[in-house]
């Protein structure tokens, strides 16, 4: 197994849903509010229309984060690329757009910023969803910092790692459960991604002695980000890009 350590090319902050709350998660928009703060690295959820184009959206339904109404997995793309993502969040977003994968990997190129792909299949759809995200990634990140991939689903994870081997995966988890070296080792992951709640100095030395890197998400607090850092943990992921202590990021290493 590759030692994740060795193959993390990836600053120490990433930005939650690619803008954290500066900006309507998971769009574009988000990356605007990376560049103001030196933000090197965007985190976003990836799922799929009911015509299989891979798009951005955090939950099932679109009800909470567009103007569209019902479960996104019954909507063509054609129908989601007319939704309104940007005005729950205020009037200076109207008009802002779901974005699609291809998109997301334009802005990545175009602003040099390297992207954790979550995998966020919606309901029944976890199998499909892995593999297309997967595919598509490593022809959309050619020539980039290679994306990093997480998913809460196993079998999401499974295919991902199927469709595109070369592609690192990160496996996400709430708690970090008793039997998670069998399931990184399963999986051949790079990282292991975890709610900092749940991380403490001795886990996250268990888990860097097995060659893996550590994220912790959502982290909002200044203190606690210093903390994890002091831990050793290699990747923060927050909401707050415009608190959290700007020494902690970093350049982009070179792609490997
Ligand atoms: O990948 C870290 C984090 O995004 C996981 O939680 O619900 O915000 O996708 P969620
Ligand atoms: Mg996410």
């Amino acid at each position: 197994m590759a030692n994740g350590i060795d193959r993390w090319p990836y600053p120490r902050l990433v930005a939650h849903r690619c803008g954290g709350t500066l900006a309507p998660e998971n769009t574009l928009a988000g990356f605007d509010a990376c560049m103001r703060y030196g933000y090197r690295m965007v985190e976003f959820d990836a799922k799929l229309s009911a015509d299989n184009e891979v798009f951005l959206l955090h939950d099932d339904t679109l009800d909470r984060t567009t103007n569209g109404h019902g479960a996104a997995a019954e909507h063509s793309w054609q129908q989601l690329a007319t939704l309104d993502a940007g005005a729950w969040r205020g009037q200076q977003f109207d008009g802002t757009r779901l974005p699609t994968l291809a998109e997301a990997a334009q802005r990545c190129k175009r602003d040099n910023i390297a992207a954790n792909i979550e995998i966020k299949p919606c309901p029944g759809r976890d199998v499909i969803t892995g593999t297309l995200v997967a595919q598509r990634a490593s022809t959309l990140w050619q020539g980039q910092t290679p994306p990093l991939l997480s998913s809460f689903s196993f079998d999401a994870l499974t295919a991902a790692r199927d469709a595109a081997p070369s592609l690192q995966r990160g496996m996400l988890f709430e708690e970090v459960p008793t039997d998670w070296l069998r399931i990184v080792r399963e999986l051949e992951c790079v990282s292991l991604h975890a709610s900092h709640r749940y991380l403490s100095e001795p886990l996250v030395a268990q888990i860097h002695a097995e060659g893996l890197c550590v994220l912790a998400y959502t982290v909002n607090d200044p203190a606690r980000a210093r903390l994890l850092a002091q831990w050793g943990v290699d990747m923060i992921c927050t909401d707050r890009l415009d608190i959290l202590p700007h020494d902690m990021l970093s350049a982009l290493a070179d792609p490997a």
